[in-house]
């Protein structure tokens, strides 16, 4: 028996060793996919891992695999045949609702270890790590559910004040100190305790809106990480343990980086304190009388192939437009004219983290000509041409200059610095922080209407034809 469960363990090291490899693979678009694979395969190899370990005192656990195996295949199927078939621009969506389902096998877990346990029966410690997982499960599964209504399009924003939240907050604190204080296992306060966690994760991401969304994608994300380590600690299971505070630290960075992005604090993000609203979201949209100026593909591409620098700005339009190929397209055949082409990613443009990174690795973009905010912010001054391909919310000047405003403080693209700017978008609709853009209606900017790929397409034919 001990030598077997050295093997085993021994593999739990093989997964772990293959989380971190895969984890570090991420960091990097060219290395990306491979580390995906690599961490998958340790999530699989470890799952097996865990299901054939020999269990003192359980001679035959192999009862249970029919109705294990049944499950997994389901799960597998079900999941497969979404991911395959859901489209990119759905893909935050669903990212954000396989996010909800780990919250949601938290609270399964979390109800299953402490249902028809007894006061005395569980230890302090094992008690508050099995509440608290209830909790936070709850939250991160009822609070993804929110974000995936709303990154739909299909939930709006709601206020709701936030002393409602703070005393929900206390009150689930309480309830949870009252519970491992008196030790008492009182099913009736646990089935309370998950009613209300649930109804606090609603109340929790409802009103989050503006453009605040990413920040609370993210924490969302390492809540679920911190259920699957405390449910490493009920089980005694070091790989669950050892995933869960993987996904938990990286979620956490991540949510610090996004914070840094949209320049708020992190404690602004937990009290829930910020985030736009109907109301807050309709502050910067009075554009009084200005007029837009068109122009067409042929004007567009005039001044393109004549400019020394031009960058490009995806946001997400390029995602809905699918337009990461003519992108490319537009880059090589204005190379080829001597003019210098280079991207601007914000950080949050699209709708999840490193969005306009993926697509453009996908079309073959070369990553050196990818510049970050502040690289953009330096070189865009000095640009002739700034071509904003389905961007909004991310090079709205209102974020400057404009304290009413939902973004207001949220860094931004300084297109406008450029010489000239040409917007490519459909309408004159606005982005997903629901406000009108200044911009649109500078003296140095013309609009290109019309879906992102097919204006590309046509600036890239233009272009062509003055060769
Ligand atoms: P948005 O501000 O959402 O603007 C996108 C623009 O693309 C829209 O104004 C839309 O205008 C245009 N568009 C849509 N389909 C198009 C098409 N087929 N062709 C051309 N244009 C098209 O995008 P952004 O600037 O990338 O900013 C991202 C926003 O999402 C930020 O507010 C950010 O906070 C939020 N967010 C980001 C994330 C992450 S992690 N990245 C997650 C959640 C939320 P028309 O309809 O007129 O075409």
């Amino acid at each position: 028996m001990e030598n077997i469960k050295v093997l085993f363990d021994i593999g739990y090291l093989i997964a772990a060793v293959g989380f971190i490899v895969g984890l570090r693979g991420l960091s990097a678009p060219a290395t990306a996919r491979n580390g995906n694979l690599m961490a998958g395969a340790a999530m699989i190899f470890a799952v097996l891992l865990t299901l054939f370990t020999p269990i003192e005192g359980t001679p035959n656990p192999s009862n249970n695999y029919l109705w294990i195996f049944v499950g997994l295949a389901i799960g597998t199927g079900i999941g497969l045949l979404y991911a395959t078939r859901v489209a990119m621009t759905a893909m935050p969506e669903l990212v954000s609702l396989f996010n909800g389902f780990g919250g949601a096998c938290a609270i399964v877990v979390s109800v299953v270890e402490i249902y028809g346990k007894s006061a005395g029966q569980v230890a302090f410690s094992q008690e508050l790590t099995i509440l608290l997982t209830l909790f936070i499960g709850s939250v991160a599964f009822t609070g993804s559910l929110v974000a995936y209504g709303k990154l739909k399009g299909s939930i709006g924003d709601k206020t709701i004040p936030q002393i409602v939240n703070t005393v929900v907050v206390l009150g689930i604190i309480g309830m949870i100190g009252y519970m491992v204080m008196g030790m008492d296992v009182n099913m009736t306060f646990v089935f309370l305790l998950l009613g209300i966690s649930l109804v606090y994760g609603i109340t929790f991401v409802m009103p989050i809106g503006g453009a605040d969304m990413p920040v609370v994608i993210s924490l969302l994300n390492s809540f679920t990480g911190l259920t699957a380590a405390m449910a490493g600690i009920i089980y005694d299971n070091n790989i669950m343990l050892l995933g869960g505070i993987l996904v938990g630290s990286s979620g956490t960075i991540l949510t610090i980086l996004m914070c840094e992005a949209m320049n708020r604090s992190l404690l602004n993000v937990l009290i829930g304190s910020f985030g736009g609203g109907g109301a807050a979201a309709s502050a910067g949209s009075d554009t009084g009388n200005q007029v837009a100026k068109p122009t067409t593909a042929n004007e567009a591409a005039i001044l393109l192939f004549y400019a020394d620098n031009v960058v490009l700005v995806p946001g997400y339009g390029l995602a809905v437009a699918q337009a990461q190929n003519v992108c490319k397209d537009l880059e090589a055949v204005l190379e080829r004219n001597g003019v210098n082409v280079r991207y601007a990613i914000h950080p949050v443009a699209g709708r999840m983290p490193g969005h306009m990174n993926v697509l453009l690795a996908e079309a073959d973009v070369s990553y050196d000509k990818l510049m970050d905010l502040e690289a953009s912010n330096e070189v865009l001054p000095k640009t002739d041409v700034a071509i904003i391909v389905g961007a909004n919310d991310v090079v709205n000047p209102a974020a400057k200059t404009d304290p009413s405003s939902p973004i207001y403080g949220m860094p931004i693209l300084d297109v406008e610095q450029a010489k000239r700017t040409i917007v490519l978008k459909r309408s004159m609709s606005t982005g997903y922080a629901g406000i009108q853009n200044q911009l649109f209606f500078n003296e140095n900017n013309q609009m290109l209407f019309g879906d992102a790929k097919d204006s590309i397409q046509k600036l890239v034919t233009e272009v062509k034809n003055m060769e």
